[in-house]
């Protein structure tokens, strides 16, 4: 894993979103399929690509993209779904088309076919050329909550006690926090060709000492990212506050 220790979240974003630009040329018409997470943490980094998009023409315009999760019960029109989340903070704002942005329907009858479904569509789609996530505090990525299977494919699942309360920041009133979501799972995740895994804050410090330092478990879901080989993570000092090797790379 490639770790760089950045000073603040700008030049975290200023990171990642150079991942992005270099999978987005590289496709060139043939397009990028960019794996999109939502939450705070990559904010910083559509921020930049949204700034790189309307000051020096990158364009979007021939990308797909599929996010990593979604609350079940929530219509994507809803205000805290997922969906609603990344149209607003980066899909609206630059040159993806919006029918190619695919996210889990929360609102599905049926949340197993969905995540069945979605899985398909995403396969489909011949996989994920660039994955950004983030990472729970209980070192979940995506929604694989700890003792999720290294293996496990999207899926509905229950989401932890530490999400919901993380999450209920969200939300007005904590007890309309959704307790399941469909989410790609660690296998899912896996199939990304390249890795971005995004963090800042104290509150993050022992999951990303895990995943640097950790023995691979399934009780630090995020560990699994240990066996794929083209991960990059950012983090900020306070996140990288907990690591004890001095390998990590400071830009
Ligand atoms: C979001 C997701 C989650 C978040 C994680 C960190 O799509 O799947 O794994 O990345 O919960 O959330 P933030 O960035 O809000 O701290």
């Amino acid at each position: 894993m490639q770790v760089h220790i950045v000073p603040d979240a700008a030049a975290g974003g200023a990171l990642v979103a150079d991942l992005f630009e270099e999978v987005i040329r590289e496709a060139g018409e043939a397009g990028a399929v960019l794996g999109l997470a939502t939450g705070s943490s990559p904010l910083t980094a559509y921020a930049e690509l949204i700034r790189r998009h309307r000051e020096r023409g990158l364009s979007f315009a021939h990308s797909r993209a599929f996010t990593l999760d979604e609350y079940v019960g929530l219509s994507g029109d809803h205000p805290q779904s997922y969906r609603r989340f990344i149209h607003e903070h980066l899909v609206d704002q630059v040159d993806l088309p919006a029918s190619a942005v695919d996210t889990p329907d929360g609102a599905a009858a049926d949340p197993d076919l969905e995540a069945i479904a979605y899985e398909r569509r995403l396969q489909d789609a011949g996989g994920v050329d660039l994955q950004i996530l983030g990472i729970g505090s209980n070192g979940h990525i995506a929604f694989n909550e700890p003792g999720s299977d290294r293996a496990s494919r999207t899926r509905v699942v229950d989401l932890a006690p530490s999400t919901i309360a993380d999450n209920a920041r969200f939300f007005g009133d904590p007890s309309q926090v959704p307790v399941r979501a469909i989410s790609q799972g660690l296998g899912t995740l896996a199939e990304a060709r390249r890795i971005v895994l995004t963090a800042s804050g104290a509150g993050k410090a022992e999951a990303i000492a895990h995943l640097l330092e950790g023995e691979m478990t399934d009780q630090w879901p995020a560990t699994a990212l240990q066996q794929h080989p083209q991960v990059t993570v950012v983090v900020d000092e306070a996140a990288a506050s907990r690591l004890t090797r001095s390998d990590a790379r400071h830009s």
